[in-house]
């Protein structure tokens, strides 16, 4: 067998094939909660220069994978990225998070550009090559955009915010000019994606964040729609694409969140329901999650437990043992490990 076809269990849970050990791997796995994460932040300077450092963002998606063995590593990028190529101003303020200028209004929304500069984009693409090139063949390769709705509710809000109430607000009073910052997020991240794939990445992942803050009808309108439109785009090009899909909170719509979108998989959170999930969502896609992240935090008997019952709910079919959301800084890295162990023992 060569490299290049040796097999990867994350792909083939994908591909159809249930694993007996489920592959696993971590949402925000590259971060603060790892030291040499830390030492490598310290020395890029800001943040997107981290993200646009290849030396650095290779560097920084291996070591999870150094440490930990995981079956995929996932590009070290962010979900703003498309709005810094669209010519925006993103900037990540220390302990704030991001700030972006507000597209808050139609005439604001009327500037903003079609089309996203790809070339601002490259060092990402340089830096799939890099880890591709450098990973074991049997660790697939993450790439990855936010879902149009995530990433404007940011431009529109110019921040995070708790109930993200700008963009809801943008979206109700005028449809039209949140519809073109929607449509523009779709197109630009169709051709992202698909560099993403040239450049090396196995399977795309696609983060909508903010979907459960959605009523139904603009979940649909905002969140599926957009979604379909991107998995629907990048197979125009890449039939057989692998795309995984986390819309967060989706709860009682998932099912028809992944029928309507087409993609592979889903992330859930740890809300969600066992048996309702096996039933309508884990026949029909692979089931990626849903450890709740403070239960990591914890550690000891309640960690173990929560292991437990990810693999008692779901590793009976096609399971990715991941967190129901990203890891938190404050997690010690002894819990990971103890996690890790855990699972690898396990044979369903
Ligand atoms: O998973 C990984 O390890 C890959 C890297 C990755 C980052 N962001 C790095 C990052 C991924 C996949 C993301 C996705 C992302 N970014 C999402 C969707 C997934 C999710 O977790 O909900 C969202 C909503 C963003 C936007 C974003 N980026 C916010 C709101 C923040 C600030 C909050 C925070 O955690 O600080 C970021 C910053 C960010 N992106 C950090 C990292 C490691 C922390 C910044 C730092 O190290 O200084």
């Amino acid at each position: 067998m060569t490299q290049a076809t040796a097999t990867k269990p994350f792909v083939d849970v994908l591909a159809g094939h249930r694993q007996t050990t489920p592959p696993l791997w971590m949402m925000r796995q590259a971060g603060r909660y790892l030291p040499e994460y830390r030492e490598i932040r310290a020395k890029a300077g800001g943040f997107l220069d981290l993200c646009f450092n290849p030396d650095f963002a290779a560097e920084v998606t291996l070591q999870p994978i150094r440490r930990f063995n995981f079956d995929a590593a996932i590009i070290f990028s962010d979900i703003l990225v498309i709005p810094f190529a669209l010519g925006r101003s993103v900037r990540f303020e220390v302990g704030e998070g991001p700030r972006l200028d507000p597209l808050d209004t139609p005439d604001k929304v009327a500037t903003l550009s079609p089309e996203a500069d790809m070339a601002k984009l490259e060092p990402v693409f340089e830096t799939l090559r890099r880890v591709r090139a450098q990973l074991d063949p049997r660790i697939a390769l993450i790439g990855f955009c936010g879902a149009p709705w995530t990433v404007a509710t940011y431009m529109v809000a110019g921040q995070g915010t708790p109930d993200q109430g700008p963009a809801r607000m943008l979206a109700y009073r005028h449809p039209e000019a949140f519809q073109k910052i929607i449509d523009t997020v779709v197109e630009n991240s169709i051709q992202y994606l698909l560099r993403q794939l040239k450049a090396g990445a196995d399977v795309l992942q696609i983060f909508d964040t903010w979907a459960g803050i959605l009523p139904p009808r603009e979940f649909q309108r905002w969140s599926v729609e957009p979604t379909k439109r991107i998995v629907e785009g990048v197979r125009a090009q890449v039939p057989d694409a692998r795309i995984i899909g986390f819309p967060r909170g989706a709860g009682a719509q998932l099912p028809h969140y992944v029928e309507a979108t087409g993609v592979n998989g889903v992330s859930i959170d740890w809300g969600a329901e066992p048996a309702f999930i096996r039933d309508n969502v884990q026949s029909k896609v692979v089931v990626q999650g849903n450890l709740d992240p403070l239960a990591l935090i914890a550690g000891g008997a309640a960690l173990d437990r929560a292991v437990d019952d990810v693999l008692e709910n779901y590793a009976g079919g096609r399971l990715i043992f991941n967190l129901g959301h990203g890891i938190q800084p404050e997690t010690p890295v002894a819990h990971v490990e103890q996690m890790v162990k855990r699972v690898r023992a396990f044979r369903g």
